[in-house]
């Protein structure tokens, strides 16, 4: 009930509405309307209360609704359905179950909250509530398994610049390691994980979820790298803006993910080109220099013997200038 509440608040965001038609659209009593005002706000959602007007969800309450989402995509948007949690253990899980009973193209699931967010290599994603975004599209692109990399590519650019539409100041501050982690001012604020569903039956990749997310104004971590866009302040803008302009990025790149446009700007954001790497092969560890991002997304690098090869996945991590010249 209280979360059919806070959709009949966001349906109206801004304006009173009154108690009476609260109650009446939910059958209950004012008095339970009331209650769970007050435990709307606890949540942390800003509702005024007024005498004889009702309720009003302001404006700059970060609250996080499916109509809230789809207010905010853009017109003849190509995400199609919103599903969104309070929480969830991982929003990826949870639309990797989706894509199993046929979820179409362009769903999106949206989380406030992930009990056990996942990252690459094993590797947990924190996601508090209230703080951060964490959301996954399914998809069911049309490229083959070898240019799956570039919806990874894609999610990356389209958290950079709706993160710099929102926020101006961060241009030119966000860079991207390849392949799937966001840095700002030195810091990860932000990562993606992108996954293949397969079918049971026929054994063939059907559809790929992919998640992102994105410490918005989270404070503490525990991984000393972990950072936020916000670690000091306010946020000023609301997550359910950026979740609609990520979300529609994303599906807009995925209609055709050889366009010059994205790996170029990918490219631009690069921060490990022209840096030393390290990075295993055959279960040694290597180091080598980045050259660039080919247009597949690979990592083009010169190896120690000063050959081009190129990377399509694993972990790579960048030499510290210590680390080179001691
Ligand atoms: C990484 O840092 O290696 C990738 C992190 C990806 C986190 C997002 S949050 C939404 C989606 N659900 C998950 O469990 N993981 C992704």
């Amino acid at each position: 009930m209280k979360t059919k509440l806070l959709r009949y608040l966001e349906a109206r965001r801004g304006e009173f509405v009154s108690g009476e038609s609260l109650a009446e659209k939910l059958g209950v009593t004012r008095s339970a309307v009331w209650k769970a005002i007050a435990s709307l706000r606890k949540e942390g959602h800003i509702i005024d209360a007024a005498t004889n007007k009702g309720y009003k969800l302001m404006s700059e309450s970060d609250t996080l609704t499916e109509e809230g989402i789809r207010q905010n995509l853009r017109e003849g948007s190509r995400v199609r359905r919103i599903i969104c949690l309070d929480e969830v253990d991982s929003t990826n899980n949870y639309a990797k179950r989706l894509a199993l009973t046929g979820a179409e193209h362009g769903t999106l699931v949206v989380a406030d909250r992930q009990t056990a967010g996942r990252g690459r290599y094993g590797h947990t994603f924190e996601s508090p509530a209230g703080t951060g975004l964490y959301m996954s599209l399914i998809l069911k692109p049309k490229v083959d398994a070898e240019r799956f990399q570039m919806i990874t590519i894609a999610d990356a650019v389209a958290v950079c610049l709706g993160v710099e539409h929102l926020y101006p100041e961060a241009q030119r501050e966000l860079g991207i390691k390849w392949v799937n982690d966001i840095f700002f001012r030195g810091r990860k604020i932000a990562g993606i994980l992108t996954e293949a569903v397969t079918g049971f039956e026929s054994g063939e990749i059907e559809s790929v979820v992919t998640g992102i997310g994105i410490n918005v104004s989270t404070k503490n971590f525990s991984a000393e790298t972990a950072g936020s866009i916000f670690c000091e302040g306010e946020c000023p803008f609301r997550r359910d803006k950026l979740c609609a302009l990520v979300a529609d990025g994303v599906m807009d790149f995925a209609e055709d993910l050889g366009t010059p446009a994205l790996i170029n700007t990918y490219r631009e954001r690069s921060i490990l080109t022209g840096q030393d790497i390290t990075y295993m092969k055959n279960e040694a560890k290597c180091t080598g220099h980045v050259e660039g991002i080919d247009d597949t997304g690979g990592l083009v690098i010169q190896n120690e013997a000063g050959k081009l090869e190129t990377l399509r996945s694993g972990e790579v991590f960048m030499v510290r200038t210590e680390e080179k010249t001691s």
